[in-house]
């Protein structure tokens, strides 16, 4: 018997700036499988994650969306939260990086790291856009690779040549944020010590708990030498404010990490039975494990323990990294409709599914793993469906209908049976490493052996002929005994489905369940546990993938027609305006501009500064979204004349077509006004 081991166990925090696709969902199903399996050991085992609320990328998500950032990660958080119950992910807490215990977390590690000499300050020069007044995140500048000259390239590499340089050396640097042309400037940064740590990590690296990989990333990285790490971000910053430095906020990396504490202390605060301190004090005999994506790597196995060990805290026992999800072998492609949204997905198909097949392929390895989607069908259909459900419905009915839903007194195969159980301990070991692909070929071979005692003794025969009753209940006793066992070992994998069992057969299930059988023992009816996955619901999930795609664009648009909202609603729009660029008369000409009578005004469901005007231009009727709606109630437009452009291009948005554009001036919020032509004006009239 194992003795109860208390473990805390995270997967990384996901941006709180968009939905969680198939690919972050490798790592939530892996982490929520070992988790389960933990609990189904009797382990106290504790499962906590959180979103990553803070950046500049949320910061100017939530400018874009003109909601505060506080309101985008709320709804954000909802939004994840029911992604990840809806996968069977069982979070025992699930919080932000935004919240209390973070921010005091947060500030008393900084504060220790500092007071025992791990933070430093230089002054450094960055790039900087000065229409928008912020400092500029590499990826947020573009220009010209200074390598091969190709245009539009990164801050900090070119897609076209493969040169990694600083943003400073792109040729005709542009701001993303604004198009302006950056400027460099100083200023003071926060350094955490890293270097300090180096020897400390060494021996960490060595302690034999990271995967090979791992190690051999670490042993590269101490090789070119550790740097110092700028754990600091100037204002305008969505996150928590340095306590000693006005002004300067912590960099994203800093505080997320620490949202693995923040989230499990507030869950502490509300259990009696966890200490938070005695699963973070220096010499825990509690266990810590952080499953993470192969990009963060460096996060939790360079900086994270070395901020733990600055500020007398423990270190994780392990941190397991996987590769990427690639579809059909691929990267994840919205054009193809396979970036696929976990809520996509949950539209079409039961999550059980991908919880099957991710956990067939997964090892202990980085490795990226490929859903091929004909496989992925063809691979639940033929192993869950056609192997273990169907054990069950085989032999279940003739127990419920012929034997009063009671099994037989006596199993008839010991030797079968103790095949099934001697698999146990091998199973075991497999999810404990993480091996799971392993336990599931293990598991799908005990199926396949029960599948042919099925066959070979063919209880729907046996239950026709004369005599042979009793055999017919022993085989499908045995036949429910092993597909008991199958359920027990995939429980970490199927929780719902293996729920559904424990019902059917009046059972709850640990993991020392397989060593028992169940005789003399009533039943329930057999409901289908699990249908088959069918394909044309896979292409009605990859086709909605696609349209969402199309929505995203849309939003891109509405974004712009809302962006000009917003430029005029600047005071600096109408006192500094300078006329723009001069055009010739035959560009003029093109305009075709007419009198339009506003026949209908209304509301747009969702939007947030557009009304839809539906226009008499003379005979012609259009419809056209207008940024007006923090200017005017539908009711005040109605009847009234206008000028519309009459030949723009016609947008698909969000919301429908839009057909034109309103002519309107001011500076903008309440004081936009719809251009008002009088004295003898009418619909469709041009205008010179
Ligand atoms: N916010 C950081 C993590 C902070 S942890 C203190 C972050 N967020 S993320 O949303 O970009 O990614 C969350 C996790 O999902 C990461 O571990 C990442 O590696 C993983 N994945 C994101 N895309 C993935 C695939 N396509 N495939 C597999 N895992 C992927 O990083
Ligand atoms: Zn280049």
């Amino acid at each position: 018997m194992t003795s109860e081991r208390k473990i805390l166990v995270t997967s990384a925090l996901p941006y709180a700036n968009g939905p969680i696709h198939l690919g972050h969902m490798l790592e939530y199903i892996q982490t929520d499988i070992w988790v389960r399996f933990q609990k189904q050991r009797g382990h106290t085992c504790t499962y906590v994650c959180a979103d990553d609320a803070h950046g500049t990328p949320i910061m100017l998500k939530a400018q874009e969306r003109g909601i505060t950032p506080e309101a985008m990660i709320a709804q954000t958080k909802i939004e994840h939260m029911a992604d990840f119950a809806d996968f069977n992910v069982g979070f025992d807490n699930y919080h932000s990086t935004h919240s209390d215990e973070n921010r005091e977390l947060a500030s008393m590690i900084y504060t220790r790291l500092r007071d025992n000499g791990h933070i430093k300050t230089r002054v450094i020069s960055q790039l900087f856009d000065p229409e928008k007044q912020m400092f500029l995140p590499d990826r947020f500048v573009k220009g010209i690779c200074p390598e091969c000259k190709s245009e539009d390239q990164n801050g900090d590499n070119c897609d076209n040549c493969g040169a990694t340089y600083s943003p400073t050396d792109l040729i005709e640097p542009r701001s993303v944020v604004s198009g302006a042309e950056p400027v460099l400037k100083d200023s003071e940064h926060y350094f955490f010590d890293l270097p300090a740590f180096g020897d400390m990590l060494k021996e960490w690296t060595r302690s034999g708990t990271l995967q090979e990989e791992i190690a051999n990333k670490l042993a590269e990285w101490f090789e070119a030498g550790l740097q110092q790490w700028d754990i600091s971000r100037d204002a305008p910053y969505f996150g928590f404010e340095i306590p000693d430095a006005p002004g300067k906020f912590f960099y994203v990396w800093l505080d997320a990490p620490i949202g693995y504490m923040g989230s499990f202390k507030n869950l502490c605060d509300r259990s009696d039975d966890l200490d938070f301190d005695e699963y973070f004090k220096k010499d825990s005999t509690t266990e810590l494990y952080h499953f993470i994506g192969k990009d963060i790597v460096n996060f939790h196995s360079l900086f994270w323990p070395a901020m733990l060990e600055g500020t007398g805290f423990r270190k994780p026992t392990g941190v397991f990294a996987h590769g990427f999800v690639t579809v059909n072998g691929k990267k994840m492609s919205k054009s193809r409709g396979t970036f696929i949204m976990a809520r996509t997905y949950l539209d079409n198909l039961n999550p059980e599914y991908l919880r099957y097949y991710y956990a067939a392929k997964l090892s202990n390895k980085i490795v990226d793993l490929d859903l091929n989607l004909e496989d992925f069908a063809q691979r639940v259909n033929s192993d869950v469906v056609g192997k273990v459900v169907n054990l069950a419905s085989r032999t279940a009915g003739f127990i419920y209908k012929r034997f009063d839903a009671k099994l037989a007194s006596e199993i008839s195969e010991p030797e079968l049976l103790a095949e099934f159980v001697a698999a146990g301990d091998t199973i075991a070991q497999y999810y404990e490493t993480r091996d799971f692909s392993k336990a599931i070929k293990e598991i799908m071979a005990l199926a396949d052996k029960a599948n042919a005692y099925i066959a070979d003794k063919a209880p729907w025969q046996l239950i026709k002929q004369e005599g042979c009753e009793a055999e017919a209940h022993l085989v499908c006793t045995m036949g429910i005994n092993l597909f008991r066992i199958l359920s027990v070992y995939l429980k970490p994998v199927l929780p719902e489905m293996v729920a559904e069992v424990e019902t059917f057969l009046n059972d709850e299930f640990n993991w020392d369940s397989y060593k028992t059988v169940l005789t003399d023992h009533e039943i329930n009816k057999f409901k289908p546990l699990m249908q088959r996955v069918e394909m044309d619901k896979v292409e009605t999930m990859v086709e909605a993938s696609k349209q969402n795609l199309v929505v995203a664009e849309e939003e891109v648009v509405e974004a712009a027609v809302e962006e000009t909202a917003i430029d005029l609603a600047s005071d600096k729009h109408i006192k500094e305006e300078p006329i723009g660029e001069m055009i010739a008369f035959d560009d003029f000409a093109k305009v075709d501009l007419r009198i339009a009578k506003i026949v209908k005004a209304e509301h747009v469901e969702g939007a947030k500064k557009l009304l839809k005007l539906t226009l008499d231009v003379g005979g012609e009727t259009r419809q056209v979204f207008a940024g007006i709606k923090s200017a005017y109630e539908p009711e005040q437009l109605q009847g009234r004349l206008t000028v519309m452009v009459a030949n723009l291009a016609p947008r698909k948005m969000k919301f429908g077509m839009s057909e034109g554009m309103v002519l309107a001036a001011g500076p903008g919020g309440s004081d936009i006004f719809v251009l008002n032509p009088d004295e003898g004006s009418e619909p469709g009239m041009r205008v010179m």
